[in-house]
């Protein structure tokens, strides 16, 4: 009689309809679905006693309802019953069955939240008109449907599918629909697994292993389906004797003003779990960085903008001075070169991912004139982070590098562009960077002649990312067929 899908709904219906004709809770087998013990079915219509509950009781419902105990119906029926007799604080934390209930509702609160974070979208081939994703997850009740909602919402533009034990959520051509679970699909490795081990391995500190606060925030059950986790036993495994050669090879003298930079630089580095979900959230989250100095100068920061679902993101240097005063990438006259050559090979500038290495503009000043000045290593591994979330949340087909900055920044290969350029390389998230010259180095050329040569090597390389994204698709089969 309880359904698998709809439940809150169903439930609530059922037990209005047994406290209407004041059934007790002890009559009411909910695990045999809400039949009456052994004598009657549930009379079919409401009966004369009208019950009103409060918003409180409704939201505890909404939560416990989803836990995976087979008796949380019973025991939200005892409530309901009590709050209908005025027995007690049946809700209240100080009551045992109110204790109980709270818990019950914390435990899928943090279910729910644990799978917004730890759900890694696979990319499946598709037929190149949207993109699709899928990913398998374990969670320890039944919150597929619950927190399905934050994922229609994050990936509206997208197909994809979770798979879990009870239950799968397909999301396809913008309709969200439910069906049975079951075993673990084949999901393919992709750039972004990738990239996330590359993440965590970039932040693993030997030296400050906390097993305990990892499990907390990570717990293990869910390691098997995260590809970060994949390299934590070799890299435990590896930790003391890496520990052993930092000693070795001895401390390095701070540079001046480092002491304050890293401080910063730690306050802000979240944990694993904190990962900002969303591009809106990581784009919150980056205009508060204090990873290195450059912050400090800079009017703020400037993030990406563009189509975040891209297949191909542009990575240019940073911001210069028009795009720090608007916080816009690409709003000057690199930016203007850029999109009149993007135009000049049917390229839709609306239709990429525009971003820079390095989020915040530096220069040096000059009477009231600000001077753009090159960002240095250090700088562009800080602001990696950045990026790397930039790749890792709109999964472009290829990444376009624009000059030696995003070239180091993309493929951590310092190498001049000159020998490289009109190449694709594979970036430090395992995905193609295409390399190509900055718009601004087309700008400063000395002679026309050598200025037109650029611009036509610039047009040409835009030519063959635009071509490259449409052959991946193309090359893609069947998507997401649902059976
Ligand atoms: N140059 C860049 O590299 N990025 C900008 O946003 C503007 C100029």
């Amino acid at each position: 009689m309880l359904p698998d899908r709809g439940l809150p709904a169903a439930w609530r219906a059922l037990a209005r309809r047994a406290i209407s004709h004041r059934i007790p809770p002890d009559r009411i087998d909910w695990q045999g679905g809400g039949n009456l013990f052994a004598d009657s079915p549930l009379p079919t219509e409401t009966g004369p006693h009208e019950v009103r509950v409060g918003r409180a009781f409704l939201e505890l419902a909404g939560s416990v309802l989803w836990h995976s105990a087979p008796e949380r119906f019973d025991l939200l029926y005892q409530a309901l019953w009590r709050v209908d007799r005025g027995e007690g604080a049946p809700l209240s934390a100080a009551d045992p069955l109110g204790q109980r209930l709270g818990l019950m509702a914390k435990a899928v609160g943090r279910d729910i939240h644990k799978m917004h974070a730890f759900v890694r979208f696979r990319e499946l081939p598709t037929d190149g008109r949207r993109r699709s994703f899928g990913a398998w997850f374990e969670p320890a009740h039944n919150t597929l449907e619950p927190g399905s909602t934050f994922f229609v919402k994050r990936f509206a533009d997208m197909d994809w599918l979770i798979a879990t034990p009870g239950l799968t959520a397909r999301y396809a051509a913008g309709r969200l629909s439910f069906e049975p679970g079951g075993q673990r699909p084949d999901l393919p490795d992709d750039a972004s697994a990738a990239l996330w081990a590359t993440y965590f391995a970039s932040i693993f500190n030997p030296a400050r292993i906390k097993l305990g606060a990892m499990r907390a925030e990570m717990p293990k059950k869910y390691w098997k389906n995260l590809p970060e986790t994949r390299h934590i036993p070799a890299m435990l495994a590896d930790a003391e004797a890496r520990v052993e050669r930092m000693r070795e090879a001895g401390a390095t003298p701070p540079r001046p003003g480092a002491g304050a930079v890293s401080t910063r630089y730690r306050a802000t580095m979240p944990a694993p779990a904190d990962l900002p979900a969303t591009l809106c959230e990581a784009r919150e989250a980056a205009m508060q960085c204090r990873r290195c100095g450059l912050c400090e100068a800079a009017t703020q920061t400037v993030w990406g903008e563009g189509d975040s679902s891209a297949r191909l993101m542009i990575v240019g240097e940073q911001p210069g001075d028009r795009e720090d005063l608007a916080g816009r990438p690409f709003v000057g006259p690199a930016g203007r070169l850029l999109r009149e050559a993007m135009r000049g090979v049917e390229l839709d500038p609306d239709a990429v991912w525009l971003t820079n290495a390095v989020k915040h503009f530096k220069f040096s000043s000059r009477g009231k004139r600000r001077i753009h000045q090159k960002p240095d290593r250090r700088e562009i591994e800080h602001c990696r982070w950045w990026l790397g979330l930039e790749l890792a949340l709109v999964r472009p087909r290829l990444a376009l590098a624009l000059g030696a900055t995003a070239a180091l920044a993309l493929t951590g290969d310092s190498r001049p562009l000159a020998s490289r350029r009109g190449t694709i390389e594979t970036g430090l998230h395992g995905g193609p960077v295409l390399l190509t010259w900055h718009p601004s180095h087309i700008l400063r050329m000395p002679d026309r002649a050598g200025q037109t040569r650029l611009r036509h090597e610039l047009e040409a390389d835009l030519a063959a990312g635009r071509r490259h994204v449409a052959a991946a698709a193309r090359q893609s089969t069947a998507l997401l067929t649902a059976d």
